[in-house]
């Protein structure tokens, strides 16, 4: 059974919070946070600010995505009463054992996030640190892209080494996720699934979550 985490990328920002209140209604797990620099991939979005101000808008936990540069250098904007997942990407840590630390030092879950073409043996040193593993399923920066198939290769992959190693980490799927795919990313290991434009472009946002979530308990 896998979670649903709605994305609020594409969502309409100039009512952030009733958005969010949809996504609870329609039994959405995590709200998903995209955050983008502008360097480490082409688009910016927002940062500390926007994640504070949904704190007590919402009983959602969340789950924030750093597509930035020098991650190292911003973790504690993000660190709130909700945030349970700080994600940072593979690429954009030089030093990733101490980030996660860092992470996990702030009391917030840690997670590495991994470009679609970065393989699973890049982080294989961390699997034992690590609460989630984010397998991208399209090139990160921008909502509304195709799922690249190849990438669900790597969702095997990681759920056979965590039963392999008996480790415990999630994995989370973020890309191109849609009605069509999530039964088979859920049957592929992904314990959380992230969703943008097919949660926010629907024109019934509560009704989409609970189709979502139809799908992946089964
Ligand atoms: C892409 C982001 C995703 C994005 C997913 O860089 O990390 O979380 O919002 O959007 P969709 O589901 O539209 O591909
Ligand atoms: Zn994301």
């Amino acid at each position: 059974m896998a979670k649903l985490a709605p994305s609020i990328l594409s969502s309409d920002f100039s009512k952030l919070a009733s958005q969010v209140a949809l996504i609870e209604e329609g039994g959405a797990s995590y709200v998903h946070m995209d955050v983008m620099d502008g360097r480490f991939v082409p688009n910016i979005t927002f940062g500390g600010p926007v994640v504070k101000s949904l704190v007590g808008k919402t009983s959602l936990p969340f789950d924030v995505h750093l597509m930035i540069e020098h991650p190292e250098q911003r973790i504690e904007d993000f660190v709130t009463p909700q945030t349970e997942f700080i994600v940072v990407h593979q690429e954009a840590s030089v030093h990733l054992d101490r980030v996660i630390s860092q992470i996990k030092e702030l009391g917030c879950k840690a997670g590495v996030a991994l470009n679609p073409a970065t393989p699973v043996s890049t982080i294989e040193c961390v699997l034992g640190e690590v609460d989630l593993v984010l397998v991208m399923s399209v090139n990160p920066g921008f909502g509304g892209q195709k799922f690249i198939p190849y990438t669900a290769l790597k969702v095997c992959e990681l759920d056979e080494i965590r039963k392999r190693e008996e480790l415990d980490f999630l994995i989370e799927v973020d890309g191109g996720v849609n009605l069509d795919n999530a039964k088979m990313l859920a049957e592929s290991g992904a314990d959380i699934l992230v969703a943008g434009s097919a949660v926010f472009g629907a024109d019934d946002i509560p009704g989409r979550c609970r189709e979502f979530n139809r799908i992946i308990e089964e």
